[in-house]
């Protein structure tokens, strides 16, 4: 394993919450109370209007900034959109594409969410693709072939280069935001699959500097043991990343052990 090109990543996703002031307000005190040791690598994903006045706020710290989602095409007539170029142009180093909320209240398709890895790549995004069965599926014990549909049609005609900066984020829809966290095994089990399944499509090398992520109801008391997990390089934090004290225990995961 690429150590270097796995290091941890944890990224905060704020979703639709904080006004200006307040988003402000968090990246402040976040910025206050990160201790950047160099070891682990911090994002946070603010809502649109505020990632801006959020880039300036954490100006020459470590923590970097990522869109909650993007349109595919550059520019033109597509009211209401935002492109990869302009998340760039604001300081975005990621960007969050085809969350479950957007597959479940915006009705994305893997078509669209593969546009749209496409165009992050191109923008010179890491784009962070996120996937996951919801509990009906889980239950239908389809989570696997549910995943592999995702990874297929998410990752569709992306060339090789475009893997040496790309994210996957397995979030279970049953998880996120219900304080049920996936078991180890559970994470383990669908972790260990992608990776099979990117060294199989893709190539070892490939497989092995991707860095796979988990996501869904992590919190200070649960993210050690969520990082123990085998194939976990890093996690994607929804409500806890509203808390600046939690967010900062979760980035000092280590210091639990
Ligand atoms: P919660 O951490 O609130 O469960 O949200 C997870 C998530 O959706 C992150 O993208």
């Amino acid at each position: 394993m690429d150590l270097e090109m796995r290091q941890p990543l944890i990224v905060g996703n704020w979703k639709m919450n904080g006004n200006l002031p307040e988003s402000i307000r968090l990246a402040t005190s976040l910025k206050n109370q990160f201790d950047d040791k160099g070891n682990i690598r911090v994002a946070i994903a603010p809502p649109f209007t505020a990632l801006y006045s959020v880039s300036i706020a954490l100006a020459e710290t470590n923590i970097q900034l990522a869109g909650q989602n993007m349109f595919w095409e550059e520019s033109g007539a597509y009211t209401g959109e935002v492109s990869g170029l302009f998340l760039k142009d604001i300081g975005c180093h990621y960007v969050i594409i085809g969350h479950s909320e957007r597959r479940q209240y915006f009705h994305e398709t893997d078509e669209q969410i593969n546009l749209k890895v496409q165009a992050a790549c191109k923008s010179e995004l890491v784009p962070i693709l996120c996937i996951g069965e919801n509990l009906k599926e889980r239950k239908a014990k389809e989570t696997l072939s549910v995943v592999e549909k995702q990874l297929k049609l998410g990752l569709k005609d992306l060339a090789i280069h475009d893997f040496d900066n790309i994210v996957i984020a397995y979030e279970p829809v049953w998880a996120i935001g219900t304080g049920e966290t996936a078991s180890p095994e559970q994470i383990e089990e669908v972790h260990h699959f992608i990776r099979g399944w990117l060294k199989r499509f893709f190539d070892a090398p490939t497989a092995n500097m991707t860095k796979l992520l988990y996501g869904g109801s992590v919190n200070p008391d649960n993210a050690m043991d969520l990082m123990k997990i085998n194939e976990v390089d890093g996690l994607l934090v929804g409500g806890a990343s509203l808390h600046p004290e939690d967010f900062i225990k979760i980035i000092k995961f280590e210091e639990n052990a």
